[in-house]
């Protein structure tokens, strides 16, 4: 090991291992540049040692022991890339190791960050995760550094690039959701198991993470109120076109009080929005600030060498700090007695956009009128197309003014048991942005 380097030691050598691996190699002159920059992996930890390589690696460095990587004296930095279930145990080895760590797992943060986050700063030891939430567009570091000065208002995100890749091709007319994310499964940009994507969990977890950074707000992933995109249909985005909306999967953290609200749910966006024209896998950001006014971060939340891109930035950022004599980052994170809470969705105001099959009969529209006003739910706007009846049924569309989410929901159960309104309605929440 050269001195003056630091040692690093990498767990997962699979897509984002092995982009950080070659950026490691073609380290680009901004990189070289920099004086104390230099790396040397010492241990790479893989599941299965048989495995060919896409990148050359001495075979003596490998071990199928993520606790060699941990224990091996010349590792000061452990990069963990694996996204495994035992993550959680090899972080937090590390971490009681004294060794900095850098990671790209966000289910392990957005649930267990807490805790990670107070070791870390317990042993002095640093715990770096841009790569975590959309990829290669260093949003975490703008949050906590050029952004320092502001008080977030609002955060709106695409972040998750399957479904934004779904919607978009849903609303060119390329299908409808089944046929497209089946299209995104043989393309590899949807996992053979789409749940976590396609029922926003993901994004759940990747707005908690920013939610801690931008409002000090508490609240896990598990914690992020949610609602995916299996249910869309392709008449709700004709529907949305006709108002002068597209639909997205986004993820909203406002800051609402003393709390703060988080929730994930397909949401109608105005066509001329920057957010509504985000398409196919990209990401993107809007951050409300109170200095900064709104600003927009954009580019590709995934993929080899934008996530390595965020792996390396971190590294990087890990060795400059020891070099300064800095003390880790990490202890903003731990939020003390600043920390928020999330906000009950029940109180969360908006629009609502609201579609139901009824019977073609008199007085129809005025019963549910009825019951919408019983809960202080005003009317916007009602689309009703005769040319639609389909064996006595026709959709009835209304676009709400704002309303309460506990009224939407009251006046929903209430209108599900009126005899000539067949079947489920369908919600989808507007935002203005
Ligand atoms: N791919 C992306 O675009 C992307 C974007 C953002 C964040 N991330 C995050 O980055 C992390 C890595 O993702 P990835 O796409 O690179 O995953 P991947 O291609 O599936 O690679 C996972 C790596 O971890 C190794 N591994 C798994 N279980 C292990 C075990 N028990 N012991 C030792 N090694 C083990 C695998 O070993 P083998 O090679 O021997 O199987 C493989 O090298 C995940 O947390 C993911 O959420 C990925």
């Amino acid at each position: 090991m050269d001195s003056g380097a630091i040692g690093v030691g990498i767990i997962g050598l699979g897509t984002v291992g092995s982009g950080v691996v070659r950026l490691l190699e073609d380290a680009p002159t901004s990189m070289r540049r920099r004086e104390h920059v230099e790396f040397s992996i010492e241990r790479i930890a893989v599941r299965d040692l048989s495995k060919e390589r896409d990148v050359e690696i001495d075979p003596a460095k490998l071990t199928d022991d993520p606790t060699a990587v941990l224990d091996d004296p010349n590792v000061q930095l452990v990069v963990e890339l694996t996204g495994a279930e035992p993550a959680y145990e090899w972080v937090r080895g590390a971490l009681e190791r004294g060794k900095d760590v850098v990671t790209a797992n966000k289910a392990l943060l957005a649930e267990r960050g807490e805790e990670l986050y107070a070791l870390a700063r317990e042993k002095g030891a640093e715990l770096l995760f841009e790569a975590s939430v959309a990829g290669g567009i260093p949003i975490i570091r703008s949050l906590r550094n050029g952004l320092v000065a502001n008080r977030v208002e609002s955060l709106y995100g695409i972040l998750n690039g399957t479904t934004n890749y779904i919607l978009t091709r849903m609303t060119r007319g390329e299908g409808g959701y089944d046929e497209i994310l089946s299209d995104a499964q043989a393309i590899g940009y949807a996992e053979p198991d789409p749940t976590m994507d396609v029922s926003g969990r993901d994004a759940a977890q990747k707005l908690a993470i920013l939610s801690r950074i931008a409002f000090c707000c508490a609240g896990t992933g598990s914690d992020v109120f949610c609602e995916g995109i299996e249910e869309i249909e392709s008449s709700d985005i004709d529907y949305a076109r006709q108002l002068g909306y597209v639909i997205k999967l986004l993820a909203i953290a406002k800051r609402s009080g003393e709390s703060v609200e988080m929730r994930v749910h397909p949401a109608m966006v105005p066509a001329d929005s920057l957010l509504a024209n985000i398409n196919d896998e990209f990401n993107a950001i809007e951050v409300v600030g109170s200095a900064v006014g709104n600003q927009v971060f954009y580019g590709k939340g995934a993929g080899q060498m934008p996530t390595a891109s965020a792996v390396v930035s971190d590294m990087v950022a890990v060795v400059e700090r020891k070099a300064d004599g800095a003390g880790p980052a990490v202890g903003d994170m731990v939020l003390g007695q600043e920390a928020l809470p999330v906000a009950p969705v029940e109180q969360i105001q908006m629009r609502y956009f609201l579609r139901m099959q009824v019977c073609d009969l008199p007085g129809v529209l005025e019963h549910i009128a009825r019951i919408l006003a019983g809960e202080e739910i005003s009317i916007a706007s009602v689309l009703q197309k005769e040319r639609d009846v389909d064996g006595g049924l026709v959709p009835l569309v209304i676009v709400t003014h704002e309303a309460r989410e506990e009224s939407v929901q009251r006046a929903l159960d209430a209108i599900a048991s009126v005899e000539a309104v067949q079947g489920a309605v369908r919600l989808i929440r507007m935002e203005e942005l």
